[in-house]
């Protein structure tokens, strides 16, 4: 998939209706308007930060929040705190670029994102390797602060892939098979894939999604309190199974090479339900309904859990299609 191969009689917008290959012009002729065939790509990577510009600015603030505030730490905090600020900033002002704005402008605007999460990848990588030699001090467990580096080097993977280059191993997304590039594909380029590259995509996707939220519910399940929240920690540990068996399923569907429909159905049902479970948690926490009013997470988590559920739902419904 390559930005010179683009064949302008392809329908770019995804809702199309009328088949991969019409002459759409300027309206489908399902009646969907259709995006500018030259911008087709840069919309595709801006559609992609629209969702994690924000969700990175939100990582940038659970590290903060994370950190212990000893006087050593100062420039740490800081640095947090800057990043938390330029990529909300940054995502303001994507949200307010219009997609009929100039080519020039979204890529610059691409470019920003790419070189502005790289120095948070860094960051997140550096603040690992010195909570791990506990030259650092925070209450960040490992595994959250590798799984926020993975969802970030997944969205540069995106913004890459749409100007035509792979740059992400599996083994930098953390899924098997660690010395094959990953794809990367941003959902609205996925109608551009042939049946086996788009296979390959499921396949990642539902790998890496499945390792994300086992993750997301055993770190719930490592923060509820203890006692009072028994059963909001019972279920999340559920979940942490489930999601860990549906990543063992697509191991096994990879290499069998059949039942990948089952798969995305399964998924997509499963992550419904988490989905559910984490909107139920958000509204008694902000209602302050549940067990002791509080509990030992920041209420914006479950909201970022749940935006990232939703963004995974989105990939899975593309997929079946
Ligand atoms: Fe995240
Ligand atoms: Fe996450």
């Amino acid at each position: 998939m390559e930005e010179a191969s683009f064949d302008s009689r392809t329908c770019p917008n995804p809702n199309c209706q009328c088949g991969t290959r019409c002459s759409c012009g300027t309206q489908c002729t399902c009646g969907y308007r259709t995006i500018d065939p030259a911008k087709e790509f840069i919309i595709a990577a801006i559609e992609e930060m629209r969702v994690w510009v924000i969700l990175m600015s939100e990582h940038a603030k659970f590290i903060r929040m994370g950190l212990d505030p000893n006087p050593l730490q100062e420039e740490f905090f800081r640095m947090a705190d800057q990043f938390a600020v330029q990529l909300e900033q940054l995502h303001h002002t994507i949200l307010q670029t219009s997609y009929n704005s100039s080519s020039q402008i979204l890529i610059q605007l691409r470019e920003q994102t790419i070189h502005k999460v790289n120095q948070l990848i860094r960051f997140k990588k550096q603040l690992l390797e010195l909570t791990q030699q506990c030259q650092a001090l925070a209450i960040l467990p490992d595994i959250l602060e590798d799984h926020i580096r993975r969802e970030a080097d997944r969205f540069v993977g995106t913004l890459e892939r749409s100007k035509g280059h792979m740059t992400k191993s599996r083994k930098q997304l953390g899924i098997p098979n660690g010395e094959v590039m990953a794809s990367t594909v941003p959902r609205f380029l996925y109608h551009r894939l042939s049946k086996e590259e788009l296979y390959k995509v499921a396949i990642e996707e539902i790998l890496f999604f499945s390792q994300v939220n086992s993750e997301h519910a055993h770190h719930l399940s490592m923060t509820f309190r203890p006692g009072v929240q028994e059963k909001y920690r019972q279920t999340a540990l559920m979940f942490q199974e489930d999601f860990a068996g549906q990543l063992a399923q697509a191991e096994e569907v990879n290499q069998a090479g059949t039942g990948i429909e089952n798969l995305l159905r399964n998924s997509y049902k499963l992550s419904s339900s988490f989905d559910q479970y984490l909107r139920g948690l958000l509204s008694e926490i902000t209602t302050c309904t549940i067990p002791t009013k509080q509990t030992n997470f920041p209420p914006l988590l479950a909201d970022h859990m749940h935006r990232e559920t939703v963004y995974y739902m989105d990939i899975l419904d593309r997929l079946k299609r």
